[in-house]
C-alpha cells in the first residue's frame, strides 16, 4: 500500500471513533476554515440596530448597479428638458439589444406575456381572466389613445403605473420596459392590419 493510503485510513479510523459521542462542543471538522465565524443568519435578531433586524434594507434611493441608467430620458421616458415624453424608442436601447429591433420585440413579447397579458390579454384586447374576475375596466392596447401616445409615455406607464394599473419597474429593468413598448407597438400594427383602430 502507498504511504498516503495508510495515512488516510488512519485518519478515517480516528474520525469514526467519534461517532455516537455526545458533546456540547463544536463539531469536529477536518478543515475548519470559516465554519465557526461570527455571523448573522438571514432574518436573525440583532441587538445593534433599532429595528432589531440583522438584515438591512437598501438605503433609500439606492439603485442596483445593473439597473443604473445614465441617460435620464432613457430611464424615465421623459425628455431631459421635461417638456414632454420621448417620442420614439431610444436608438441607444435598440443598439445595445444585441441584434437590434427583432430580438428586442421577441424579448418584449416574452415579458408582455408574463407581466401584462394577465390583465390586458395576450393580444392586448383586454380580455383576460383578471378582467373576467371583475378588475376595473381595462383599455384595449390598440385604442387610438394608446396608439398615439409617445413611446416614452407608454414606457412611463409601465415604469410608474397609471391610475388603477400598478407599476412594473421592479419586475422589468429599463431595457425590458422599452422591449415591452416595442412589442405593444407590434401588437398594435398587427391589430390595425386586421382592421383594428387607426393610428
Ligand atoms: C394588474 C393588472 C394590470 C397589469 C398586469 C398591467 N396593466 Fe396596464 N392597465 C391596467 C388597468 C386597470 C389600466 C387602466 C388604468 C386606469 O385607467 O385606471 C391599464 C392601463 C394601461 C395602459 C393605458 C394607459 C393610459 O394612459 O390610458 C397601457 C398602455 C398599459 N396599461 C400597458 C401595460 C403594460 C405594457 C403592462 C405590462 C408591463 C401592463 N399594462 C400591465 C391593468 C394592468
Amino acid at each position: 500500500m502507498k504511504p498516503a493510503l495508510h495515512i488516510l485510513l488512519a485518519l478515517m479510523g480516528s474520525l469514526s471513533a467519534c461517532r455516537g459521542q455526545v458533546t456540547e462542543g463544536a463539531p469536529i471538522v477536518v478543515e475548519r476554515n470559516m465554519y465557526d465565524q461570527e455571523k448573522y443568519n438571514p432574518q436573525a435578531y440583532s441587538p445593534f440596530f433599532a429595528d432589531h433586524g440583522a438584515m438591512r434594507p437598501p438605503v433609500v434611493g439606492a439603485v442596483p448597479q445593473d439597473r443604473f441608467e445614465e441617460d435620464e430620458s432613457v430611464a424615465t421616458g421623459v425628455l431631459s428638458d421635461a417638456t414632454g415624453y420621448v417620442m420614439t424608442i431610444p436608438e441607444a436601447v435598440v443598439a445595445r439589444s444585441r441584434g437590434g429591433m427583432a430580438p428586442m420585440v421577441q424579448r418584449g413579447r416574452e415579458r408582455f406575456d408574463i407581466y401584462c397579458a394577465t390583465c390586458h390579454g395576450r393580444t392586448g384586447d383586454g380580455a383576460s381572466l383578471v378582467a373576467r374576475a371583475g378588475f376595473p375596466k381595462l383599455p384595449k392596447l390598440d385604442d387610438a389613445r394608446v396608439c398615439t401616445m409617445p413611446d416614452g409615455q407608454l414606457y412611463a406607464t409601465i415604469a410608474n403605473g397609471v391610475r388603477n394599473m400598478p407599476p412594473y419597474a421592479a419586475q422589468l429593468d429599463v431595457d425590458d420596459r422599452w422591449a415591452v413598448v416595442a412589442y405593444v407597438r407590434a401588437l398594435e400594427l398587427n391589430q390595425i392590419s386586421q382592421g383594428g383602430s387607426p393610428r
